[in-house]
């Protein structure tokens, strides 16, 4: 998993318990498995490499170590038993449209998994999500 050399912070702690995440306009939701997390991009157990691994394909240009803002998503349910934003992702995400309290870089977003989550995947990265036809 790649890492960003300028980020001062430590790794989020991954989640520890089962929980599953709702993709607005998706059909299927997701279940998370602490045990069983995917190695994509972005932190261990984060929304990017989980929603990766089940063939959400949210554009993701650094390669997830916080060095873009295009896998900006709004958590709009669960999003407080995320890790906090650090201050590499707030600077980043400063350079993303259309910001809401609810943004959140999906790489770097990492739920407990005390509870489900809903994301939404801004309308212009909606195009590369694959849909369950
Ligand atoms: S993929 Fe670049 S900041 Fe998340």
């Amino acid at each position: 998993m790649a890492k960003n050399p300028f980020m001062k912070s430590e790794a989020p702690p991954p989640p520890t318990r089962a929980y599953t995440i709702t993709v607005v306009g998706l059909p299927e939701t997701i279940r998370v498995d602490p045990s069983q997390l995917p190695d994509e991009q972005g932190q261990e157990g984060s929304l990017l490499s989980i929603l990766m691994a089940a063939g959400v394909d949210i554009e993701h240009v650094c390669g997830g170590v916080c060095a873009c803002s295009t896998c900006h998503v709004y958590v709009t349910a669960g999003g407080a038993t995320a890790n906090e934003a650090t201050d590499d992702e707030l600077d980043m995400l400063d350079t993303a449209p259309a910001l809401k309290p609810t943004s959140r870089l999906a790489c770097q977003c990492v739920p407990s998994g005390t509870s489900d989550v809903t994301v939404e995947i801004p309308s212009w990265n909606r195009n590369a999500v694959k849909e369950g036809h």
